[in-house]
């Protein structure tokens, strides 16, 4: 999830902080209620990892004895923007509507005074962002069969006219620790964008802003940049600025952003070189589509395979 004011940048280390028990009261529930789910429907498990919001857990739902992760986010963290009409998080609401190969299933959620907690499939295999930690950078093909499979999720949700406005490593899990299989995650920053409708705000993750969020309004195509920074971050093991703080970074997002450049990227090819020219165009315009994207060159292995 993202916010506001732009979250504070992930160093390229792993972060672990302690997992949490979850325990509320169902004593009370009057036995003609028909059951609503709760906490307590869970045990909680090992910790799993925590972002800007949220803290997840891997979880048992006791009476199907099923493994699922358990989002934990502190109600005190979210603004009113964050909330749907339906007072639900919006992440809550968008995650309902979505049913795609390449993105975390959605299964259920509940409140207590303090937490929203949503379950959600478990990908056992960990962040992108985790496993480069591990290996330092990714071979071209690891990147490629990656971004096939993020970019299938993000043309998806362009289709829906959702914009995820948070792709970066630390929100694309690995379904199994040998398996290739990527499922994007955290829509705690993504919202609903009406036909012509430009959205404003600067959610995400600062190295993975597009200069447009920096300027003002934009739309779709901020998710293909940040798959444009992702793509080199992967390559590279780096990460996309030098600068320290969020102000100085996004001052250099709008006068230098990130652009492809074949010595830092030694090795990587032709069409990989040009596919990632296309996602990080600065004209947004111009800048290539999900759809456009998965037609590229590059991808001609991964079409065969995947689809
Ligand atoms: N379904 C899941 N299965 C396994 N790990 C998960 C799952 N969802 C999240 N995680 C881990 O927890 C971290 C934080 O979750 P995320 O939804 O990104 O929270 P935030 O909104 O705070 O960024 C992720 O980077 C990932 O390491
Ligand atoms: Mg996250």
């Amino acid at each position: 999830m993202g916010c506001v004011n732009v979250k504070k940048q992930t160093k390229l280390r792993m972060k672990v902080t302690p997992s949490s028990t979850v325990v509320t009261d169902n004593s009370r529930r009057s036995s003609y209620e028909l059951p609503s789910p709760s906490p307590s429907d869970y045990e909680p498990l090992s910790f799993l990892g925590a972002g800007g919001f949220a803290e997840v857990t891997a979880c048992k739902h006791i009476r199907t004895k099923s493994i699922k992760a358990q989002k934990k986010i502190p109600k005190s963290k979210l603004k009113p923007y964050h909330l749907h009409q339906s007072k639900k998080p919006k992440e809550v609401h968008i995650l309902e509507s979505l049913d795609h190969p390449n993105i975390v299933s959605f299964f259920e959620y509940f409140e207590d005074r303090e937490n929203y907690y949503l379950i959600t499939e478990i990908c056992k295999g960990n962040s992108l962002y985790s496993n480069l930690i591990k290996s330092g950078k990714f071979s071209e093909k690891k990147v490629k069969e990656s971004m096939f499979q993020v970019l299938q999720a993000v043309e998806y949700l362009h289709d829906k006219k959702i914009v995820h406005r948070d792709i970066k490593p630390e929100n694309v899990l690995l379904t199994s620790s040998n398996g290739s299989h990527v499922k994007l995650s955290d829509f705690g920053s993504a919202d609903e964008i009406g036909v012509n409708k430009k959205l404003f705000g600067g959610f995400g993750s600062v190295f993975y802003l597009a200069p447009e969020v920096i300027i003002g309004e934009y739309n779709e195509k901020v998710d293909i940049w940040s798959c444009g920074v992702m793509m080199w971050v992967l390559l590279t093991g780096k990460q996309p600025y030098i600068e320290k703080d969020a102000k100085t970074i996004k001052e250099r997002i709008v006068q230098r952003p990130l652009q492809p450049c074949q010595i830092e990227l030694g090795g990587l090819s032709c069409d990989g070189l040009d596919f990632m020219k296309k996602m990080l165009e600065v004209d947004s315009e111009k800048r290539i589509s999900a759809t456009e994207a998965l037609e590229h060159k590059w991808f001609e292995d991964c079409r065969k395979k995947y689809e």
